[in-house]
Parts: C-alpha cells; structure tokens; sequence
C-alpha cells in the first residue's frame, strides 16, 4: 500500500512538473514561459512606423493602467497588484522572441489578463510597439 502510494504521489509530482514548465501556467514559482512553438511563430507585421503607432495606440488604452505610459510597469494600478507589471523596456522583456511576446499578451498570466478578443493584428503591432522601447 505505502509502495503504492509512493509511486502515486511521484507520478503526480512530475506531472505537476511538467505542467508548471510546460504549460505556462504560472504553478509555483516556475518562470512563466511561452511553449517553444509559440516562441518560433513569425511576426506577420512588418516594424513599421504605421504598426508601432497603432501599438502604441492600443497600449495607451487598455495596458497603461498597469504598465504605464512609457511601458515601465509603473501604472497607476501596478501598486494594489500582487504581482508587479512587466517593465517593457526592460532586457528581459526585450530579449523574449516576437512569438513568446504574442503569446503572453494572447494568454495572460493573473493578474495579466488574456488579449485574445484584441484582433491578431492589434496583438502583433503591440508586439512592434513593445520591441521598439528597447531602441530608445
Ligand atoms: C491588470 C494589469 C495589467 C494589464 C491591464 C495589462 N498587463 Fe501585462 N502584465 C501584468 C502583470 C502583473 C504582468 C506580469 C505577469 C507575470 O510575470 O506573471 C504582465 C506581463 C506582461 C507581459 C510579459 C512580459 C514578459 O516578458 O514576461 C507582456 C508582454 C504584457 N504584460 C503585455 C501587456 C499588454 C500588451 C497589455 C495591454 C493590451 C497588458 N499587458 C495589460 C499586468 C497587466
């Protein structure tokens, strides 16, 4: 019975594992991370002055509130959040491929929300807008 129970309990253990690293479901303290196949996928949106613009656009909008108006995570609601917004222009968040960028702002992780109701387009060009803070 205690064998059993042993073997249960690892089995559960590594599946745990393996979703908190794989599935970007922010379990414990593993780092939130995009699949790698999301990471791979292309920007279909060219970085042109138009995209970035209308990134920025859509930031000012509805991600200002915690990521501040410069993206530096400094919101006026980033301080009542348990968890401090992602400073855009920092090497972290510079140094994540297109793809992983796309796929967080798609997915969210609380109390990031999910953007999936933002059209693909509008995604890709806060993607622009985000990897353009890093040239300033
Ligand atoms: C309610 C506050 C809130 C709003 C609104 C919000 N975010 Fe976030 N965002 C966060 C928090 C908190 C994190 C950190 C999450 C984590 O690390 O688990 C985050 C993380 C991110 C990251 C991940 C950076 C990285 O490399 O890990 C990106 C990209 C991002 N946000 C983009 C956006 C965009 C684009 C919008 C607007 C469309 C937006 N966020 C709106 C709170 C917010």
């Amino acid at each position: 019975m205690m064998r059993l129970s042993t073997a249960a309990g690892a089995a559960l253990m590594s599946a745990m594992l393996a979703l908190g690293f794989t599935g970007g479901l922010g379990w414990a303290q593993a780092k939130w991370e995009a699949p790698a196949a999301e990471k791979a996928k292309k920007n279909p949106a060219a970085k042109t002055k138009e995209s970035v613009e209308a990134g920025e656009r859509i930031a000012k909008q509805s991600c200002a509130p915690c990521h501040g108006d410069k993206g530096r995570g400094d919101g006026p609601a980033a301080a009542a959040l348990p968890k401090k917004p992602a400073d855009w222009t920092s090497k972290a968040v510079q140094d994540e491929p297109d793809g992983s960028l796309f796929w967080k702002i798609t997915t969210g992780n609380p109390p990031m929300p999910p953007w999936q109701s933002l059209p693909e387009k509008d995604r890709w060009n806060l993607v622009n807008y985000i990897k353009s803070l890093g040239k300033k």
